[in-house]
């Protein structure tokens, strides 16, 4: 098994050095590379994605991703600014689904700023198209009006598209997905406005006649934005479009608690696949050593479970996050009254003391 390792910026290298730290500990056999990424790769190749970077990823079994960004980017042409890295991989590896579980663990119920008994116990699943949409459509930039309420002035646009088959693959992830779980999908669409989406809506409907057994609703997007704060335990699977699952899985990790907290994992069809924190690279944290290190954790575990086959290793990892969070360590970001903070490497320390099976010391 071989393993890229890709850290990318900002808190990126310190959260993934914790999560390659809990990896090495559990004795398995893999290699890893590590390569740049990002704004880190601009620095040093004078490109986000090199070629090198490319290959790696393409010849790895799976990719254990940071974050890339930093606003100091902002002024580059937008083919060099770093987030184009990893929408880059996502197209070149033929990532189409992205898998964003929201999962509030008992121990953080009251890191949210949902009520408790909101949130107490929820378990939803995000499923994101992350290939096509309107963040890949052609054509899209800058031209002049030709029509429009103002001809003649500048104008940029984007173009929101999706084929069938696109539609069908993602639909068929989050129908097997809701087999496992509790079989119910929400499809979220915009069908009452958009052309895309209610293509959407009806290729969802039609491959949802081959899964009986589970249950389909359709909801509105702004609809779905609107009853993740009012009753988000109504949801099991949610599956979406590109735009929307990016703003919705911004959304459904905040009722958790802290999007510190949530892993994440993009597959092919071959579930081969990129595993990185729901989170950004954070520049305004970075460096000072209190990123919180679980969401990565959690991914490193999310790629042992899909794509490396080993179920009994990402168990042992899932579970010593449990015991380091009951025995109250906590980073920055989901800490509260009468809880222990610790800074990146210390929540490290303890996931991986807690593999070992060493004791957690706390200071409550
Ligand atoms: C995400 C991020 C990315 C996205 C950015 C960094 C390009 O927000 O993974 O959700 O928009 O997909
Ligand atoms: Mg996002």
């Amino acid at each position: 098994m071989k393993i890229a390792i890709l850290p990318g910026d900002g808190i990126g290298t310190e959260i993934v050095e914790q999560a390659v730290r809990v990896l090495n500990v559990l004795d398995l056999h893999f290699e890893t590379e590590t390569a740049l990424v990002g704004g880190a790769a601009y620095e040093a190749h004078g490109h986000p994605l090199p070629e090198s970077t490319l290959k790696l990823a393409q010849a790895a079994d799976a990719v254990l991703f940071g974050a890339v960004g930093d606003w100091k980017y902002d002024k580059l042409e937008r083919a060099l600014r770093p987030e184009q890295a990893i929408l880059g991989l996502r197209k070149h590896l033929g990532l189409f689904a992205n898998l964003r579980p929201a999962l509030c663990y008992p121990q953080l119920t009251h890191a949210s700023s949902l009520k408790p008994e909101l949130v107490a116990g929820l378990d939803i699943l995000i499923i994101r198209e992350l290939t096509g949409d309107i963040y890949f459509g052609q054509p899209r930039g800058r031209r002049t009006a030709v029509d429009g309420h103002f001809p003649g002035a500048e104008e940029a646009f984007d173009t929101m598209r999706y084929s069938r088959p696109e539609i069908e693959r993602i639909a068929h992830v989050a129908f097997q997905a809701a087999r496992r779980r509790s079989r119910k999908v929400t499809s979220v669409d915009k069908a009452n406005v958009l052309e895309t989406f209610q293509f959407w809506k009806d290729v969802v409907t039609e491959v949802h006649a081959q899964y009986p057994d589970v249950e389909l609703q359709h909801m509105y997007v702004d609809n779905a934005a609107m009853q993740l704060v009012k009753a988000p335990k109504a949801f099991d699977v949610v599956v979406t479009g590109n735009m929307f699952g990016d703003i919705l899985s911004d959304e459904a990790a905040m009722l958790t608690g802290s999007i510190g907290m949530l892993p994440s994992a993009s597959l092919d069809r071959h579930n081969k696949g990129l595993y990185e924190p729901s989170h950004g690279s954070a520049p305004d944290i970075a460096g000072k050593g209190v990123a919180n290190p679980l969401a990565t954790i959690l991914s490193a575990a999310m790629m042992l479970r899909y794509s490396l086959q080993q179920a009994a290793a990402a168990d042992r990892i899932e579970s010593a996050v449990q015991a380091v969070l009951s025995a109250g360590l906590r980073t920055g970001d989901i800490w509260s009254e009468g809880t222990t903070r610790v800074g990146t490497r210390e929540m490290g320390d303890a996931v991986v003391a807690a593999i070992t099976g060493k004791t957690i010391t706390t200071r409550t």
